[in-house]
């Protein structure tokens, strides 16, 4: 990664929207995006716009900053992700995570969609994530030291925070939303898993498997961003129960369109009344 770039360009962003005064910003990931719609956009400015980002190449993926209000508070959105599978440098993944930093922002939330690997978790299920084993590389943070992205070796002891996984458990209860918990296995992609693969995944101690969050999720942690990340399980990773096909991924995720929104309004408001109390 090209810290210097991604800062300065974030910089750029920051100054356009740090009137706001956003402490709170989520990663909408797979056909999460309509999920924040709670939340009034205030401002916007599309990836394309931005020469780290570019447009997504992935269906489901928007692409676009905004700035939503939600009952009175700010909340930065970056709706729709950038993935190494596109061919696409290591920065366009660094750089909401660098725009939050630049921001002071507090609380990151990192949604995705993910293929199910323990048998309670069919595809419509929602998991917080309580961590993840990353096998996506290289790694964000490989190369010279920036300390705007923390230590030389961050503490991955706990990347995903108790009070805000309290919070979304919290926000799924007032709603009536199930939400497990789970590991995430973050694998490179864009290849779905084989099924010895998954077998090996489930070994190694994974509930569900995705192409993305842990790199967004080390390098907040490593910079001092509160993170929680949530998982739409949109379908059974590779078994014998047939193929996996990215529409299905896409229709399963639209299905658990209003469960989402609704946790993702809840979780807000449970972190604005926590922080104001
Ligand atoms: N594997 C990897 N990534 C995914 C899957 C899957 O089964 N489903 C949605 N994203």
């Amino acid at each position: 990664m090209n810290s210097n770039a991604v800062f300065a360009s974030a910089a750029r962003i920051a100054a356009q929207v740090e009137k706001f005064g956003c402490r709170s910003a989520a990663i909408l990931g797979s056909g999460w995006g309509a999920a924040a719609s709670d939340a009034v956009p205030q401002f916007s400015i599309e990836y394309s716009d931005i020469s780290e980002m570019g447009s997504p190449s992935v269906d489901g993926h928007a692409g676009r900053i905004t700035v939503g209000l939600l009952d009175g508070s700010h909340i930065l959105l970056f709706v729709g992700r950038r993935h190494l599978y596109e061919g696409v440098p290591q920065d366009a993944v660094a750089f909401p995570v660098a725009v939050c930093a630049e921001l002071g922002v507090r609380s990151l939330l990192i949604t995705n969609a993910s293929g199910g690997i323990r048998a309670d978790l069919q595809p419509g299920c929602l998991m917080a994530v309580t961590d993840h084993i990353n096998l996506i590389q290289p790694p964000l943070l490989a190369g010279p030291h920036d300390p705007r992205w923390g230590a030389r070796f961050p503490d991955m002891s706990k990347v995903y925070d108790a009070e805000l996984l309290h919070l979304l458990h919290t926000a799924a209860d007032a709603e009536n939303i199930p939400l497990a918990d789970g590991i995430y296995m973050a694998v490179p992609g864009p290849v779905f898993e084989t099924p010895a693969e998954v077998n090996a995944f489930r070994a190694m101690g994974a509930d569900v498997v995705g192409m993305s969050t842990a790199p967004e999720a080390t390098l907040a942690h490593a910079a001092g961003i509160r993170v929680a990340a949530v998982s739409c399980i949109t379908n059974a990773a590779a078994c014998a129960s047939g193929a996996i096909d990215h529409k299905e991924v896409l229709q399963r995720a639209a299905d658990a369109r209003p469960a989402m929104r609704q946790l993702l309004s809840a979780f807000w408001r449970g972190l604005v009344a926590a922080e104001t109390t």
